[in-house]
């Protein structure tokens, strides 16, 4: 098993490959708050599976205070995740978030209906891109590779490959 120290480099040098504004790993380590936001979630994410769910929520209220990204405990979050600025991204309780998925800042992956103990929010799958200010709301499903625009509001499926835009969004190709 990779040590967690490992993992943290390989998190850093992947940001800085992926972030032209990046100048350096030890940047994407210390100063990327969205680094801060997922070793929080890793240790929120155990409690709420150990079911300290209170403990859980401290964390990730904590993070969300530190970093502006508020990531519930419950969420499963893939490698890689890169949330570029960070400030304002919500990802709710039982949303899925494949890897190496970039989300810029503003992002709600967010739940309709109130019915405890049942899936409400999105399934991302891995390489996708999500633009800043997009609203992805509901159980929906966006496939591997897909591209949300910038302020896109998605209420239905994008499969693999898809971009969609606009609100409520469509499919451009
Ligand atoms: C959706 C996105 C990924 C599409 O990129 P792309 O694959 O290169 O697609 P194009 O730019 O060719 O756009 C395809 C069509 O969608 C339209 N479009 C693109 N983004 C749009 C958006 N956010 N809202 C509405 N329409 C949009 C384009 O005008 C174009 O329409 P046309 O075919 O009628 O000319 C990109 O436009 C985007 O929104 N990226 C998010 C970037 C971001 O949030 N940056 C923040 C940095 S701080």
């Amino acid at each position: 098993m990779t040590s967690p120290f490992k993992r943290l480099r390989d998190y850093g040098r992947y940001i800085y490959a992926m972030d032209p504004a990046c100048k350096s790993t030890f940047e994407a380590i210390f100063l990327y708050p969205v680094v801060r936001a997922m070793v929080s979630h890793r240790l929120a994410h155990y409690f709420y599976k150990k079911g300290h769910t209170t403990l859980a929520r401290f964390i990730s209220q904590r993070s969300r205070k530190k970093t502006g990204i508020e990531i519930h405990p419950g969420a499963e979050i893939g490698h890689f995740l890169f949330i570029d600025h960070g400030m304002g991204v919500v990802i709710g309780e039982t949303a899925q978030v494949g890897d190496r998925v970039h989300i810029y800042h503003n992002v709600t992956l967010g739940g309709t209906g109130n019915e405890k103990n049942k899936k409400r929010h999105p399934s991302v799958g891995n390489d996708v891109i999500i633009g800043t200010g997009a609203t992805v709301l509901g159980p929906v499903h966006i496939g591997d590779g897909a591209k949300i625009g910038a302020n896109a509001v998605v209420l239905q499926d994008i499969g693999p490959g898809h971009t969609a835009v606009g609100i409520p969004a469509k499919i451009v190709h």
